[in-house]
């Protein structure tokens, strides 16, 4: 038996290498959604170059209608189009119909520096459908919950919880040390095991925590060594607006749920 000591510490060790990055991909697969997914393609295809420019520096683009290439979140979408169709028609055309049907805006389109490129040949359907629903989420194009919860996704931009939650609570962020290595988002999996109910919700936002999950020492281990932990709000916010950004979530987590 004692021969197949070191042959089985050696097998041991070789599925423990193999596990823990199989064990991250798992987690991030387990957050991912279509803002997210689109996040990533932006990254991968280049959209951010343009779009999220260093130090939101909007690049020049002499010739083009308002002279500079559309920063995502400078909040002038409606100064390009109005609804997710053109958002689409951006992507797959690199312009929506209604210009490329307008010989004068072709000509115009001619002769600017900075072209949006058409990537309809480029991407599949739902790598698109992706990309629409980040730059949509980016570009605060017909958003989840409409007015009704208005006020909540307003309160969470401005008290900063969607620089590391996402953008629409996405997730995905990096978080290195934590369990999954990303701070994880409003309307995943990994939040319905974070926050069972909205006793929890409040505990979250006013003390930074979950007393439910430090009892458990696998937990307690990653929060001690995760480089980012959720900040207390409780100096910041009252009762009334973590409400109201917990109505908002709710109709997030609904709207992705209805959509599969
Ligand atoms: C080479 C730079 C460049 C790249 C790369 C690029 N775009 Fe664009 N995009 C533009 C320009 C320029 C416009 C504005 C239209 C114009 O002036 O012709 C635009 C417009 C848009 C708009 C509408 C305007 C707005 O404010 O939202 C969307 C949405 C968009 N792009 C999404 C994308 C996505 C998604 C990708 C990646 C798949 C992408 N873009 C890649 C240059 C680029
Ligand atoms: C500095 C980054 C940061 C900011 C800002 C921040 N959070 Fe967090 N939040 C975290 C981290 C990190 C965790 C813990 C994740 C873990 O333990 O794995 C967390 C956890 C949470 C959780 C439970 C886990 C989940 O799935 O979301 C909720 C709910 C939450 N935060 C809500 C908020 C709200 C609401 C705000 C704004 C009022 C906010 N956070 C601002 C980093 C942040």
């Amino acid at each position: 038996m004692r021969r197949f000591l070191p042959i089985t510490l050696a097998i041991l060790l070789a599925l423990l290498i193999v596990a823990l990055p199989a064990g991250r991909w798992f987690l991030w697969r387990w957050e991912l959604n279509p803002v997210l997914r689109g996040r990533q393609l932006a990254e991968s295809y280049g959209c951010v170059s343009c779009h999220v420019p260093y130090r939101g520096v909007e690049i020049p683009n002499p010739g083009s209608r308002w002279g500079s290439v559309p920063r995502f979140q400078s909040g002038n979408f409606m100064m390009y189009g109005e609804a997710r169709q053109d958002i689409e028609e951006f992507i797959r055309f690199g312009a929506p119909r209604a210009w490329l049907d307008d010989p004068a805006v072709v000509e115009r389109l001619r002769n600017q520096s900075v072209r949006m490129p058409a990537f309809d040949d480029v991407l599949s359907d739902s790598e698109i459908s992706d990309l629409v629903a980040y730059a949509s989420a980016m570009e605060g194009v017909d958003l989840v919950g409409g007015d009704a919860v208005a006020a909540g996704r307003n309160l969470a931009r401005q008290q900063g919880c969607l620089s590391c939650h996402g953008v629409e609570g996405s997730g995905g962020l990096p978080n290195p040390g934590s369990l999954g290595g990303f701070i994880p988002g409003f309307v995943g999996v990994n939040f319905a095991d974070m926050v069972l109910d909205e006793a929890e919700f409040r505990e979250w936002v006013f003390d930074g925590t979950s007393s439910r999950l430090a009892k458990n020492p696998v937990v307690r281990h990653f929060w001690q060594r995760q480089a980012m932990s959720m900040p207390s709000y409780r100096d910041t916010l009252d009762e009334r607006q973590v409400a109201e950004i917990w109505n908002w979530i709710q109709a997030l987590r609904q709207s992705t749920s209805d959509a599969g």
